[in-house]
């Protein structure tokens, strides 16, 4: 039997009430609900623990659940990374998890996906907000928080060294979201701090050996400084190894604070060569999982699914060290 005018408004105003039918009305590519999915993982290098750490996550909740994993590893070039959302697209894959290596060149990705109706969420690092919107264009962004993550840092050296420090920053890379959020977070608490002074930054690619080269110059250049601040533990482990090769004491002439909190830098607290680090936790699997599953059910997914992150400091690093990467 057809359908009354008015059964049909009825019906057409309880779905825009709905949170799916808002996001639907925004563009949102819908997710069918279904026994198993397709997903792909579109991961930006395989270079540090912390990643292996997250793709392993990943990886082993999908099998858990019995879903299909279609990885791609970036190998750190932002522009492959694009070609493997593109690739994951023409695969049609249900959905596609996306931890964007830099924050404006992967925003061509997520809108690719989106035109092809396939929906992004967004794992550990953001695209650039002014072009790509969660809720929007993805469905959301899982991740830590990097500018308190900074600040927690900054805290900590703030105390470690009674307010007085030269500091050598080592950044993340350039133009990522983790970069620029935890250089921001440092520099605003230590901005009030008028011991606290920034005396070099510069970035080190999230990895060791760059870390360590970049120390190297760095205390070459300044070596009367007192702190290096690295945005990962494995550059702060290069910098530590720079720091020996110098021959200065990392723990007692330099302090040294970092984030991530891998095995080899809570190692480096217990032996009193690292301070702190703050942790970011890159066990994303059952928390993305779950948000797929939540979009897929048509509920509202929150536009910033927190992880929440602990600190490692001598109080608790020989403790806590059995359960790390
Ligand atoms: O995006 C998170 C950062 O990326 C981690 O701190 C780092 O180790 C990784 O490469």
């Amino acid at each position: 039997m057809p359908m009354s005018r008015r059964s049909l408004l009825t019906l057409a105003a309880a779905a825009a009430a709905s949170p799916l039918a808002s996001a639907l009305a925004q563009g949102m590519p819908p997710l069918q609900r279904k026994a198993n999915y397709r997903v792909g993982f579109a991961q930006t290098e395989s270079n540090n623990p912390w990643r292996i750490a997250q793709t392993d996550s990943m990886r082993s909740e999908a099998q858990r659940r019995g879903d299909a994993f279609v990885y791609t590893d970036a190998a750190a070039s932002a522009a492959k990374q694009v070609a493997d959302v593109n690739s994951m697209i023409a695969q049609r894959v249900d959905l596609i998890f996306l931890a964007p290596r830099e924050e404006r060149p992967l925003v061509p990705a997520v809108m690719a996906a989106k035109r092809a109706g396939i929906p992004v969420i967004l794992l550990d690092r953001r695209v650039d907000g002014a072009q790509a919107q969660p809720g929007r264009d993805y469905v959301t962004f899982i991740g830590s928080d990097f500018i308190d993550q900074g600040r927690r840092a900054a805290e900590w050296l703030d105390g470690a060294v009674n307010g007085s420090a030269r500091i050598i920053e080592l950044q993340g890379t350039t133009g990522s979201s983790p970069a620029n959020d935890r250089r921001k977070g440092f520099a605003d608490y230590i901005a009030a701090k008028s011991g606290m002074r920034i005396v070099a930054s510069q970035s080190g690619d999230f990895v060791r050996d760059r870390g360590r080269q970049v120390a190297e110059a760095l205390l070459q250049a300044h070596p009367d400084a007192t702190a290096i601040y690295a945005h990962n533990d494995e550059m702060a482990v290069g910098a530590i190894a720079a720091l020996e090769a110098r021959g200065r004491r990392p723990g007692q002439d330099v302090t040294v604070v970092s984030i991530d909190g891998t095995r080899s830098a809570l190692q480096a607290i217990i032996d009193g060569k690292m301070g702190a680090t703050v942790e970011s936790n890159p066990r994303f699997g059952p928390k993305a999982f779950e948000t797929l599953d939540r979009y897929a059910a048509g509920e509202t997914v929150e536009h910033w699914v927190k992880v929440p992150d602990r600190f490692f400091d001598r109080n608790n690093a020989a403790q806590l060290i059995g359960d790390a990467y």
